[in-house]
């Protein structure tokens, strides 16, 4: 059975047919953008008091970032089950490689916004004075190992490198994306870990965003973790 990570094999996809599911998938990730959006807006500006004039970078980052975990799990956890929901192995196929390709596109515009307002004003808790902290230099070197996993599957998804490069190495790169998975936990688990037992403080009582991606990343490892054991 060929390894079904981020992305799966070129063949299926290209055989699926284009009208199964093609304006639901869009609803989809407006669905999860909009949810995400309301999660982001109520946690930040109504209850922590976040001005309003942050929202087109400090809060649309959140909303990027989660929304960009969410597809990514989904992507892992669907390729890993049989859901009646699919038609048929290519429909399903296609869906993988859509979530993945929407998770990875997500998380690109997470990376460059969050480069733009990386300073100590926007994360007191990454600095010490102006240069960065241990949990700072560890958080954001597992976002850059994580963003170099999940580009392995991605650059495998363009139709000619399953011939180019073979079919093993091919599956090979599609396994990355579950390094991508562990490094991202790292990612958000360094900067995250010490509010996420802080229930009291948090605003409106709502689950930190970090703490949505740590559990929304464990599903599809969960699965990959029982697969091997079963
Ligand atoms: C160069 C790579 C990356 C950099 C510089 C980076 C930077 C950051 C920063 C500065 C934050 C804090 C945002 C905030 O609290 O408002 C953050 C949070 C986050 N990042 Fe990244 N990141 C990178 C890669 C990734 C990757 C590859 C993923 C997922 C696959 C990811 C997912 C997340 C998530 C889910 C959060 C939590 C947002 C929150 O708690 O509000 N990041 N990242």
């Amino acid at each position: 059975m060929l390894g079904r990570g981020l992305f799966i094999k070129v063949k299926d996809v290209m055989s699926a047919s284009t009208v199964h599911g093609g304006s639901s998938k869009n609803n989809l990730l407006w669905k999860v953008l909009i949810f995400f959006s309301l999660y982001a807006v109520l946690r930040y500006l109504v209850f922590k008091g976040v001005a309003l004039i942050h929202f087109p970078l400090y809060i649309v980052n959140k909303i990027l970032s989660i929304s960009g975990i969410f597809f990514l799990a989904l992507s892992y956890v669907t390729g890993k089950s049989i859901w009646p929901i699919f038609e048929d192995a290519p429909s399903r196929n296609q869906f993988v490689k859509y979530c993945g390709l929407a998770g990875f596109s997500l998380i690109a515009m997470h990376v460059f916004i969050s480069l733009i307002i990386l300073t100590p004003a926007y994360f007191p808790k990454f600095y010490q004075d102006d240069m960065m902290n241990l949990t700072g230099e560890v958080s954001m070197l597992m976002g850059v190992v994580s963003l170099y996993f999940f580009s392995i599957p991605a650059i495998t998804t363009i139709p000619f490198m399953q011939e180019a490069v073979g079919i093993q190495k091919w599956q090979k790169g599609q396994r990355m994306g579950y390094f991508g998975l562990v490094t991202s936990l790292l990612h958000v688990g360094a900067m995250g870990l010490d509010g996420w037992i802080k229930w009291q403080l948090w605003p409106g009582y709502m689950p930190p965003i970090s703490l949505l991606a740590a559990i929304l990343v464990c599903i599809p490892l969960y699965y990959k973790l029982a697969g091997k054991a079963s």
